[in-house]
C-alpha cells in the first residue's frame, strides 16, 4: 500500500500541519480513510460542504456541464454564470456580481471595488479599515487585511492600504477613519480566530457611520454566508444591509468559487478594470448555480437553525458536566467549545479515533461547522462521541 503521507514529505510543500489520515471519498456528512475507517465530518472541508459531500444534485449538474461546456473566455457570454448571478441577485441585497476562484481572491476583488470606488467619488481614498483576529485570506494583500501578526510576520513588509483595529469597537474604527478611507471590511462572524460573534448594535453601528461618513461597508460572508449561521446571509441577524459581500467557501458546495456581490450604486467597474480567466466558468457556476437551487427549495437554512440550536445546547449540556469546558459559542451550524487550557490538539485526535472530525480553531478551542443538511442524529452522534472523549481528560 503506498504511503501517502511520506510522498506528501517528499514532495508536498509543508504548509499545512496535517492530521494523520488520508481520506479517499465522501458522502453526505460522513468520509473514509484509504483503511475504509468511517468518520462523520464535523470540518466539513473548512465550512465548505454545505450540502455534505457528493451532493447528488450538484454532482449531477457538474457532470451535466462537463459534457457540455467547462471553460470559455469570459469575452462570452455564458448561461450558467448568468442563472447564478440572478438567483443571488434575487435573495441578496446586492445586484451585482462577480465569479472568480476563491475567497482570498473575492476579498481581493472586493477591496478593488472599494478602492475604485473611492477614486472616483471620494477623492482617490483607498484605504480599508479591517478588524484585529480576522481573517480574509492568504494572498499578500489580504495578509494585510487579516488582522493578526502571525500571518503578517513572515511576510513584512505588508502592502499598503489596510488600518487593522478592535473588533466589535465602533469607536475604533471612527478613530481610523479618515479622508483616505473608501471601506471598512469585517467578517459577519470571526470564525478563523475561534467563532466570535459581533456584540448587539456593532454591525448597525458601523453601517450608520458608513452612511454617515459616505465610506463602503465590505462584509466577508465567505465562512458565514448559504445558510451556515441559519439565515441564507449573515447579514440578516444583525438587520443591516452591505454595500459589497464576499462568498467562497459553500457556494458551489466544494466547486472552487468565489464571489462578491455589490449595490448597484458603487458597482464602479468598466470593461477592462477587472477580470478573471476561470472566475465564473460554466462548470464551476452550473455546480454553484445547483448548490444554491437546492439551498433555497429545500430551506436547508432553517434546517441549519435549528440544527444548530440543537447542537448548540447539547455543547451547553458538556460544558456544564465538564468543567474545563469554560466557553460555548455558536449560530446555525458554526459552533465553537473553549477550554481552560490548551488541550484542543488531544481533544480533537481521540475524537478523530473515535470515528469523530473536529477542528482545532485555536490551542484551546474547538470548531464544529458540519454540513448543514445534518439532522438532530448527527448531532446527537457527534455530541456523545465528545463526551466520552471529554470524560477521559
Ligand atoms: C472569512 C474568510 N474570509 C476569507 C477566507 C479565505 O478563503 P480562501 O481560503 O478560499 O481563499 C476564509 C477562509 O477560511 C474565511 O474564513
Amino acid at each position: 500500500m503506498t504511503d501517502w503521507q511520506e510522498l506528501e514529505k517528499k514532495y508536498y510543500m509543508r504548509t499545512f500541519d496535517r492530521i494523520p489520515v488520508t481520506l479517499v471519498r465522501g458522502q453526505g456528512a460522513r468520509v473514509w480513510d484509504d483503511r475504509d475507517k468511517q468518520y462523520l465530518d464535523f470540518v466539513g472541508g473548512w465550512a465548505v460542504n454545505n450540502l455534505g459531500h457528493c451532493h447528488p444534485e450538484v454532482t449531477k449538474a457538474i457532470i451535466e456541464q462537463a459534457q457540455t461546456l467547462v471553460q470559455t473566455s469570459n469575452q462570452f457570454f455564458t448561461i450558467p454564470q448568468l442563472q447564478l448571478a440572478e438567483i443571488l441577485a434575487g435573495h441578496s441585497c446586492l445586484q451585482r456580481a462577480f465569479f472568480c476562484n476563491s475567497g482570498a481572491e473575492a476579498n481581493e476583488g472586493a477591496v478593488k471595488l472599494a478602492r475604485r470606488y473611492g477614486k472616483l467619488k471620494r477623492n482617490g481614498a483607498y484605504e480599508v479599515i479591517t478588524a484585529f483576529d480576522s481573517f480574509h485570506g492568504r494572498t499578500l494583500a489580504m495578509t494585510a487585511a487579516t488582522g493578526q501578526a502571525k500571518f503578517q510576520e513572515p511576510y513584512q513588509p505588508m502592502p499598503v492600504g489596510f488600518r487593522n483595529v478592535a473588533y466589535n469597537s465602533i469607536e475604533a474604527i471612527k478613530a481610523a477613519t479618515t479622508s483616505q478611507t473608501c471601506a471598512v471590511m469585517l467578517e459577519a462572524a470571526q470564525g478563523e480566530s475561534g467563532v466570535h460573534f459581533p456584540d448587539d448594535g456593532y454591525l448597525k453601528a458601523v453601517r450608520a457611520w458608513c452612511d454617515e461618513t459616505g465610506i463602503l461597508l465590505i462584509l466577508d460572508e465567505i465562512q458565514t454566508g448559504l445558510g451556515r449561521l441559519g439565515t441564507l446571509f449573515a447579514y440578516e441577524q444583525f438587520g443591516v444591509e452591505t454595500d459589497i459581500m464576499s462568498l467562497a467557501k459553500g457556494l458551489a458546495n466544494c466547486v472552487p468559487f468565489g464571489a462578491f456581490l455589490a449595490y448597484v450604486g458603487c458597482s464602479v467597474f468598466t470593461p477592462g478594470e477587472h477580470g478573471s480567466t476561470f472566475g465564473g466558468n460554466p462548470l464551476a457556476c452550473a455546480a454553484g448555480y445547483a448548490t444554491v437551487r437546492f439551498l433555497l427549495d429545500n430551506h436547508i437554512a432553517d434546517n441549519a437553525a435549528r440544527v444548530g440550536q440543537y447542537l448548540i445546547s447539547g455543547l451547553g449540556y458538556l460544558r456544564s458536566r465538564y468543567p474545563f469546558v469554560t466557553e460555548v459559542r455558536g449560530r446555525g451550524l458554526l459552533a465553537a467549545i473553549e477550554f481552560n487550557r490548551d488541550m484542543g490538539q488531544q481533544v480533537a485526535l481521540v475524537c478523530l479515533e473515535k470515528g469523530l472530525l473536529v477542528n482545532k480553531v485555536k490551542p484551546n478551542a474547538l470548531r464544529f461547522m458540519p454540513p448543514l443538511i445534518i439532522g438532530k442524529s448527527e448531532a446527537d452522534e457527534a455530541l456523545g462521541i465528545l463526551d466520552k472523549v471529554l470524560a477521559g481528560f
